[in-house]
């Protein structure tokens, strides 16, 4: 059974590509003051999710605590202060014995740690792979999916076991999102160890959209747009790819340190309601010659949003065609530019654009009447 939770993708903020196990409690605060007072809140971005290291031990009744020297006010306290601002709280662990950074995971104890996460106000549960041995995926994430729902308070589920057991599968009815590959890391192309840059995540993404849908998202990792790896055009592309993906948006930065250029792509409200549409269809690979691609997704009013995207180094001319978006090739269409936020008239059949190497022009595609 569905939650009923994060009908729309889960937007907010996670500490770990910024700050992975270098977190603290004034860390967290900090990033939940700067989440209100740089607009990100206004637009969407509402929980606070604290990432792997938080931990400390157990304690006498196997009750996991807080690393008293991180977090010396405590959890409860933590959580309070973000609600108080109005945001959500978010909190981290495995379904193993260990967490991936070797803190105490949730294996053995998945009822008592969902009580207490709900008696700490935990709102967003992100429920890792690590130290799992030959655990069941599906079956070690309902355990915890049916402990948090015996908690009695709303969890959003995150589950994150990099698709290695083919979640979109079995994962709608036991949680809200699952990560469908491997870290994300900052940047634009190939691996780093594990991690997959932007276009290597995309492409892992390209046939899972018939698995997402309202309450049960593909994920496909968090936000690196701000962490310095890339080019404010390639990050304007991940946003954009993200956004026509209907991905989870959960910015990864430094919110206290952002360049205008990063809190406008961060904050642009008309891909922002891209990913946020509420028919929750995954965009797809419509078109694709060479280095040059066409993405979209249907949209609830029965526009299309578009993303023309350039994967090669130069600029290049793209184009959508009406039939790759199962529209009639011959119908009128208002197109209007999501980055310019600019309208660009009506056209009929197709849409061509200039697109900067490794940038994208993203549109809306609104049939005339
Ligand atoms: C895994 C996850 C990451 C992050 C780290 C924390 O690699 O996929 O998103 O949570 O663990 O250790």
């Amino acid at each position: 059974q569905p939650n009923g939770l994060a009908l729309t993708p889960p937007m907010g903020w996670n500490t770990w590509n910024k700050f992975a196990c270098e977190i603290n409690e004034e860390v967290i605060r900090k990033a939940a003051d700067a989440l209100v007072s740089s607009g990100m809140a206004s637009v969407g971005y509402k929980y606070v999710v604290i990432d792997d290291c938080w931990h400390g031990a157990r304690d006498a009744h196997g009750d996991i605590q807080a690393d008293p020297a991180r977090f010396p006010s405590g959890i409860r306290a933590l959580a309070d202060y973000i609600h108080a601002k109005g945001l959500k709280f978010g909190i981290y662990s495995d379904a193993g014995r260990l967490t991936c950074a070797e803190r105490p995971g949730s294996l053995g104890h998945e009822y008592q740690d969902a009580a207490q996460y709900a008696a700490w106000g935990v709102d967003y549960l992100k429920y890792d792979w690590c130290f799992t041995g030959t655990q069941d995926a599906k079956a070690a994430y309902t355990l915890m999916s049916d402990a948090l729902r015996a908690s009695g308070r709303d969890i959003v589920f995150s589950m994150c076991e990099w698709g290695t057991a083919k979640p979109w599968l079995w994962g709608r009815n036991v949680g809200n999102l699952w990560r469908s590959t491997w870290d994300i890391y900052d940047g634009w192309q190939g691996r780093q160890g594990n991690s997959l840059g932007v276009m290597d995540i995309l492409d892992q993404m390209a046939d899972l959209y018939p698995y997402a849908g309202p309450g049960h998202w593909n994920d496909p990792d968090m936000l690196e747009v701000g962490n310095g790896g890339m080019s404010d055009t390639e990050y304007r592309a991940h946003f954009s790819l993200w956004a026509v993906l209907a991905a989870p948006l959960i910015a990864g930065n430094d919110l206290t340190n952002m360049t205008p250029a990063i809190k406008a792509i961060l904050t642009n409200t008309e891909v922002i309601a891209v990913d946020q549409d509420p028919l929750g269809a995954q965009g797809r690979r419509v078109a694709k010659q060479g280095d040059l691609e066409v993405w979209a997704r249907p949209l609830a009013s029965g526009d299309r949003a578009v993303v023309l995207l350039n994967r090669g180094t130069a600029p290049a001319t793209i184009t959508v065609n009406w039939p790759d978006l199962g529209y009639p090739a011959k119908l009128p269409a208002k197109v209007r530019d999501l980055w310019q936020a600019r309208d660009q008239g009506t056209s009929k059949g197709s849409y061509t654009a200039e697109v900067a190497g490794h940038g994208v022009v993203m549109v809306t595609i609104r049939p005339a009447v």
